[in-house]
């Protein structure tokens, strides 16, 4: 298991999501966005049922794998999600991360991923309340804020979740769960998220714009102006608390 989630800790983490990379190319923008900082790689699963739109499976997980060094933070956007848990877990995900919406078994789909040795998340979409969690809090490693209705990449930031991720924050307390906002992450976003007490910052359009494989460093410049702006807002807050 990579290092740094068997050793829990809330310093920001930049988590590119490939939806916004060249589909001909995942293997080398996977290793071109570790090169360029990126702490995990976030990997979109969506099944055209769950959310309006069609992304790719297990087999193209399994594919990029050998192409990541750290965590494969896996994202399932799909419904049923259970039936293909174990797939996705033989394909070398590190998280496993369901919705809350997706079904009506959650504490069963927690039990499941963390049967097949992997950390657990739980994303809730935008209208989904903080309080689906409170009867899981000892099931889960990861919860996933969606500050954008899933499905596509490039959407506007949903000031409303700012808020659920300062509850999502107190209810957490010291356990060891990550809190994670995926959509619409730029430098200008990410300090209200970090600020609000998350700690790992999703983002596709504004990691991989102005960049290529054969022209990365852009990708590594975007990663540090969100990681600048995130750790400064978290800074602050934690003086200010
Ligand atoms: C949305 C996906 C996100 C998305 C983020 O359904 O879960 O990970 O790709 O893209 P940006 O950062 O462009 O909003
Ligand atoms: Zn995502």
């Amino acid at each position: 298991m990579p290092t740094d989630l068997a050793a829990f800790d809330r310093a920001i983490k930049i988590a590119p999501s490939i939806l916004s990379a060249d589909f001909a190319n995942f293997g080398a923008e996977c290793e071109a966005i570790e090169a360029q900082g990126a702490d995990w790689v976030h990997v979109d699963v969506m099944d055209g049922h769950f959310v309006p739109n069609i992304s790719f499976g297990p087999q193209t997980c399994a594919a990029i794998r050998p192409h990541i060094k750290g965590v494969m933070d896996v994202h399932l956007m799909i419904a049923p999600v259970d039936p293909y848990v174990e797939a996705f877990a033989k394909a070398g995900a590190d998280i496993l991360t369901v919705h809350a919406e997706a079904g009506p078994h959650l504490d069963r789909s927690l039990q499941l991923i963390r049967s097949l040795g992997k950390k657990a998340g739980v994303s809730l979409n935008p209208a989904t309340p903080e309080s689906v969690i409170e009867y899981v809090l000892d099931k889960i490693d990861l919860v996933l804020v969606m500050s954008v209705n899933p499905g596509f990449g490039g959407q506007s930031f949903l000031e409303s979740q700012v808020e659920k991720v300062r509850r999502l924050r107190a209810m957490i307390g010291e356990r060891p769960i990550h809190i994670e906002v995926d959509g619409g992450v730029t430098p200008e976003t990410a300090p209200l998220v970090a600020a609000a007490g998350a700690n790992v910052l999703v983002a596709g359009s504004a990691v991989f714009k102005g960049g290529s494989v054969t022209n990365p460093a852009p990708y590594g410049a975007n990663i540090a102006a969100i990681r600048k702006a995130a750790e400064t807002a978290q800074k602050e807050a934690r003086s200010a608390a």
